[in-house]
């Protein structure tokens, strides 16, 4: 197996994320000697355009990952948990999207930004985290490295992307029949999507009220941070927004800190980016953060509520498609390659 020019798989080629890693590895120049697209009997002898060139999709079976060295997974959690043993089994090192697992303790979760030593103790399987996991602490990392992080509280607003394409053409068709005043009957997601907003798709835990999505944000951070210590509350919400979720952080340091001092940190930090122009309250908007490999960070501000001037606020925004999935799947690929 030669890692400096791997063979690469991609399971859920055909899917918002599958679409997204092709995208990463061709922009980035991922040193890969092959490239196969692998996805349900359903898009089997599809083509698709990599470099130029056509390539068919086939269909995910035991034998698909024979010769693979790295395989990136993104086609939901049952066929990972399913298939990425067998990944590894041929030979292939996973990099997972879905939360299959994230917080198996043989299982590094890595943010290529914030903690890449993880990956080295990889077992054959590595993680990718929660999207509004990523987006939230990707530029909180710096900062908790200045001035320790004891506390957040996340608000999130969530887009259609992170249910997957079949959610985005929902998204789609329901905001064009509402404007046309057609009935659309909602089948991807729970609540009607167009001109509204819902608390996020996932089960709540009677035990606790929190959401499956809310809970990734806190097991997550702790384990990605590597400190138990740190509270953390999310609400997360999805908005009827097509690829780039933002979110609203109000966070509390060990010690005072000022939004010139964050603003110095996050200047400096990779993968992120400060939008902040007051005079034309030009923020961060999920529109610019589309397309984009960095987040997004502005509204950095003390927060008036903490009278000791540890706490700040601060909104930001991210590609769920690319920094909240693909482009941090294959960063963590890169890892492997180096
Ligand atoms: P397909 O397009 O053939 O259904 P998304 O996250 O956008 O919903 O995409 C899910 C991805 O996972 C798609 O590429 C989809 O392929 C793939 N997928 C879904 N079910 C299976 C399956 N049983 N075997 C292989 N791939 C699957």
């Amino acid at each position: 197996m030669s890692l400096s020019s791997p063979v690469v798989a991609i399971v859920g080629a055909t899917g918002a994320v599958g679409v997204e890693f092709m995208e990463c590895l061709e922009k980035r120049k991922f040193p890969l000697k092959e490239l196969r697209l692998l996805a349900s009997a359903r898009s089997a002898g599809k083509l698709m355009t990599f470099k130029g060139q056509n390539l068919t999709v086939t269909e995910l079976t035991e034998s698909s990952f024979k010769g693979v060295d790295i395989a990136l997974f993104s086609a939901g959690g049952g066929i990972s948990k399913k298939f990425g043993p067998i990944a590894v089994q041929a030979g292939a090192i996973v990099v997972d999207n879905s939360s299959a697992f994230r917080m198996d303790p043989t299982v590094p979760l890595v943010i290529p930004e914030v903690n890449p030593e993880a990956a080295k103790a990889h077992k054959g399987i590595l993680a990718n985290p929660n999207c509004s996991t990523i987006i939230a602490i990707t530029p909180l990392w710096p900062i908790h490295q200045k001035n320790r992080i004891v506390r957040f509280i996340a608000s999130t607003y969530q887009a259609a992307s992170g249910a997957g394409a079949a959610a985005m053409e929902e998204l789609r068709e329901s905001t064009r029949a509402h404007l046309e005043g057609r009935d659309y009957q909602n089948t991807v997601l729970p609540h009607p999507y167009a001109f509204n907003l819902f608390s996020h798709n996932t089960k709540i835990d009677p035990a606790n009220g929190y959401n499956e999505e809310e809970m990734k944000m806190v097991k997550e951070t702790k384990k990605i941070f590597g400190d138990e210590s740190i509270r953390i509350s999310a609400t997360c919400v999805r908005v009827p927004v097509l690829r780039a979720h933002s979110e609203a952080l109000m966070v509390e340091c060990e010690r005072p800190i000022t939004p010139d001092e964050i603003r110095a940190i996050l200047a400096k930090a990779p993968g992120v980016k400060i939008v902040d122009d007051i005079e034309k309250n030009y923020m961060p908007m999920p529109k610019d953060a589309s397309g984009q490999d960095d987040i997004l960070c502005g509204r950095i501000r003390t927060d008036i509520s903490d009278p000791s001037g540890k706490s700040f606020c601060m909104f930001v925004a991210g590609d769920q498609l690319l920094k909240g999935a693909a482009l941090n799947a294959v960063q963590i690929a890169e890892l492997l390659v180096k």
